[in-house]
């Protein structure tokens, strides 16, 4: 029996204070949090400064990007007396779960994580790969299928290679492909030896966040799904191996506008950790904002119509956006563009966004000029949340055999 903290059910998700949010945080995350809050018995939303510092933060803004963070997930309509709202370094045992949790998990599921292999530079390995020759590129991928079905056993593993070099051999070019093999592997070692080593643990810390507060749904973007999952196998495990312990969490994706997209490379999703001029700030101004719609990426078709393929991901993205903030159908959507051009959807948007951000940007200003009222409501957060954490992390300790 799991020894809950508290009754009813629980929806958690956290953003971490490492620059200025934007819009995909909030179309993808912050807005739905708003819509859940009322419909959880309980809703928790921590601003993950630990998360935040697995990258270098500047210490002198850090605490500045903390509070605005925490002003902009208020502005955007999260109410401090429904939901806890909180800054995670402020509860110690985020720190103390995540490291009971490091004993349950494995290198393997860590270093399966997407971000984690984008961050190290697998993913650029991934396109070095692709510009292999055709040949070369095919016995690569027998070479990894192979070596990744049987990694549980080892005898099974050297008899796949044997037979891969038989395989390569007949490909003739062996050589050139254990050169660069080798040269692949050399490239992998050196950026993972500079790398962070709390890049690799970032999402145990990130399940720590969701177990300590037994949470039942964890809305998040597409990004951040696998994270999710992991906290689930994580939670499983410790309950199969100690006792019932923790709820196991379910990831809830927003059916639209779980992945915004950059508005000038479409192929890549909008991020605050790589702003530039696709990336709409949430603190932008009504000019800034046109400018940015005005130029974002578009191919040169001309209908306006929701079909998310290659080549049209642009206009997609656009009309992905303008649906999630107009609360507009498709149909009605594609029926009030039909007659127009790309131009006046954007201009459109540009007009829409300016109209939901701007009362949320003057909310936002209004918190930002009361520390003392921000302060307050993260220390009361703090408080609550402490409590029910403190609760969890006794029984985890205890499961584990540890003196409470
Ligand atoms: P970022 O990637 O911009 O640094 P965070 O990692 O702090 O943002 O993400 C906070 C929340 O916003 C997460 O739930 C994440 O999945 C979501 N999110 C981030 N970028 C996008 C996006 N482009 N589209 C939809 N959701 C997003
Ligand atoms: N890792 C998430 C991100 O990069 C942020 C995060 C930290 C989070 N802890 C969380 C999200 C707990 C949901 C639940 O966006």
């Amino acid at each position: 029996m799991i020894v809950l903290a508290y009754m009813g059910k629980t929806v958690l998700s956290g953003i971490k204070p490492s620059g200025i949010p934007q819009l995909g945080n909030y179309v993808g995350a912050i807005s739905y949090w708003a819509e859940l809050q009322n419909k959880y018995d309980h809703a928790i939303f921590p601003v993950v400064d630990l998360h935040a510092i697995t990258v270098p933060q500047d210490p002198k803004v850090l605490s500045h990007q903390t509070y605005l963070t925490t002003a902009i997930i208020l502005a955007s309509g999260i109410n401090p007396k429904k939901s806890i709202v909180f800054v995670q370094s402020d509860v110690p045992a985020h720190s103390e779960l995540m490291w009971l949790l490091t004993t349950v998990a494995t290198m393997g599921e860590l270093g399966r994580m997407t971000q984690y292999k984008d961050k190290s530079g697998t993913a650029q390995l991934d396109s070095v790969e692709k510009a292999l020759s055709e040949e070369l590129r095919e016995a690569y991928k027998i070479a990894h299928a192979q070596i990744d079905t049987n990694t549980s056993n080892v005898d099974d593993m050297a008899a796949a290679l044997v037979k891969i070099q038989a395989q390569l051999k007949a490909k003739s070019d062996l050589p050139k492909l254990q050169r660069y093999m080798l040269l692949l592997k050399l490239l992998e070692e050196r950026r993972r030896d500079r790398m962070g080593a709390g890049l690799f643990t970032y999402p145990v810390l990130m399940a720590a966040d969701i177990l300590l507060y037994q949470a039942n749904v964890v809305p998040v973007g597409e990004d951040q799904k696998q994270h999710v999952e992991l906290a689930r196998d994580l939670a499983e495990r410790f309950n199969k191996r100690f006792g019932e312990t923790f709820v196991v969490p379910e990831p809830l994706l927003r059916k639209e506008g779980a992945r915004i997209m950059d508005l000038l490379d479409p192929a890549k999703k909008m991020s605050k950790s790589d702003n530039d001029n696709g990336c709409i700030l949430l603190t932008d101004s009504p000019e800034i904002i046109r400018k940015k719609i005005m130029r974002a990426e578009t191919d040169s078709g001309h209908d306006i119509k929701f079909n998310p393929v290659i080549d049209r991901e642009g206009v997609h993205n656009l009309l992905t956006i303008y649906k999630v903030l107009s609360g507009k159908t498709e149909a009605q959507i594609e029926k009030h563009f039909a007659k127009s051009g790309y131009g006046d959807l954007k201009r459109e948007l540009s007009e829409l966004v300016i109209a939901k951000l701007s009362p949320i940007q003057k909310q936002i200003d209004k918190y930002m000029k009361n520390k003392k009222l921000l302060e307050r409501i993260l220390n009361d957060g703090a408080q609550r949340a402490d409590k029910i954490a403190q609760k969890t992390l006794a029984e985890a300790k205890k499961k584990i055999g540890l003196i409470t």
